[in-house]
């Protein structure tokens, strides 16, 4: 953001104010828009930081009666309606222009990986977290770049996960329970508290907006086998949207039916959604895999062989060695991840070996990107 250009020249047209800076960028501000944005304390709440102002109670032919740079520096209109004036601060006006910044190639803040990630490069001691904001930017940054860190020397007490946890923000509540157990239990209602190996996942896909974060606490982890693996999705599908662009459409545009429906539940969830979502920059939004929470296929019949042809070989990726991070989780430590990024999963293990116990939690992907653009002050 520029923080010191300054205004060269003013003038105006029909609709709007054009604005030239010192840089030789111009700008340009619409009638409409420069009213609605009015900051006063009138228009818009000094504590809430919400907008009292209604656009619909000016006219839309509002126009200003005059305009000039005031002797504080601000671009001070007196509008036509309303007896009303406008001060806007120049530096405010240049970080938020829709010319200059429209024109700004997107650049996404997403560090894609495959199975050459080094872990010790997502990897965060706890202390530091719970010590010092550098800490908690760290662990958010790392999660929010790459979708996965793990964080050592936890307290193993049972549900301490939360008070880390809580140094981000309050938890994303689901019918599992805060935290999930994850053991081993007769009858159980998830494929997860079974010793049995889990396919590559992402968590509750059949809810309309699958938890953003899981963080899985590791208590305990003494077996033969139950080692965790993890992709990231969005890596898989950059390779298809570069290499396979008919398999990368058809996954974009496939609405796939997730479910639950556990003995447990007096409710019956189910959600359709494409495996893949991206946002409006095109940048990828997220990824919905699980093999054994997707319901049965309904898409039209002239789709289906196509979309099967698209999940086989997406799954195909989602499981690959190319792409798969693995490691063993340890006592004290917490495997942080987007779960609407990455998928991940445990190879079986022998419950007759030794106890293995993870707390898991989830957050809301607002809780992550909210908490870091507070502590890196960006201004709005
Ligand atoms: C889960 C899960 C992995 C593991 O609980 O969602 O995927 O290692 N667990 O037990
Ligand atoms: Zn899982």
């Amino acid at each position: 953001m520029n923080q010191t250009t300054k205004i060269s020249r003013l003038s105006n047209d029909n609709s709007s104010i054009n604005v030239q800076w010192e840089d030789g960028q111009i700008s340009n501000f619409n009638y409409l828009w420069l009213r609605d944005n009015c900051p006063c304390d009138i228009d818009v709440h000094p504590t809430a930081r919400e907008r009292r102002f209604n656009l619909i109670d000016v006219s839309e032919n509002i126009k200003p009666k005059s305009y000039k740079i005031n002797i504080d520096g601000k671009l001070e209109i007196k509008w036509d309606e309303g007896d009303h004036i406008s001060s806007f601060d120049q530096k405010w006006l240049r970080n938020h222009c829709y010319t200059i910044n429209n024109n700004k190639e997107y650049c996404s803040p997403y560090k894609l990986w495959d199975n050459s990630l080094d872990l010790s490069k997502v990897t965060i001691d706890c202390s530091e977290i719970m010590d010092s904001e550098e800490g908690l930017i760290n662990w958010l940054e790392i999660l929010n770049q790459f979708g996965i860190a793990i964080v050592k020397n936890a307290p193993t007490e049972n549900n301490s996960g939360l008070k880390v946890i809580n140094k981000i923000s309050h938890v994303r509540e689901t019918f599992f329970g805060t935290p999930f157990e994850v053991i081993d239990i007769p009858n159980p209602n998830n494929s997860a508290y079974t010793a049995g190996k889990l396919h590559n996942h992402t968590d509750l896909p059949y809810y309309e907006y699958a938890p953003g974060y899981q963080f899985l606490h590791c208590l305990i982890n003494e077996v033969d086998g139950g080692m965790s693996s993890i992709v990231d999705g969005f890596k898989v599908s950059d390779f298809l949207r570069n290499n396979n662009p008919e398999v990368f459409d058809t996954l974009v545009n496939t609405y796939v039916k997730f479910k639950n429906n556990d003995f447990t539940q007096e409710t019956i969830r189910f959600f359709h959604a494409p495996l893949i979502t991206l946002n409006k920059d095109k940048d990828y939004n997220d990824i919905r895999f699980s093999v054994s929470t997707m319901g049965i296929i309904d898409c039209g019949p002239k789709d289906v062989e196509k979309f099967y042809k698209a999940y086989r070989k997406f799954a195909g990726l989602l499981h690959s060695e190319d792409y798969s991070v693995k490691f063993r989780l340890n006592k004290g430590d917490i495997f942080s991840f987007n779960n609407r990024r990455t998928v991940h999963g445990r190879t079986k293990y022998n419950p007759n070996s030794g106890h293995r116990h993870l707390q898991g939690y989830y957050l809301d992907r607002d809780e992550i990107l909210g908490k870091l653009n507070y502590l890196k002050k960006i201004e709005l």
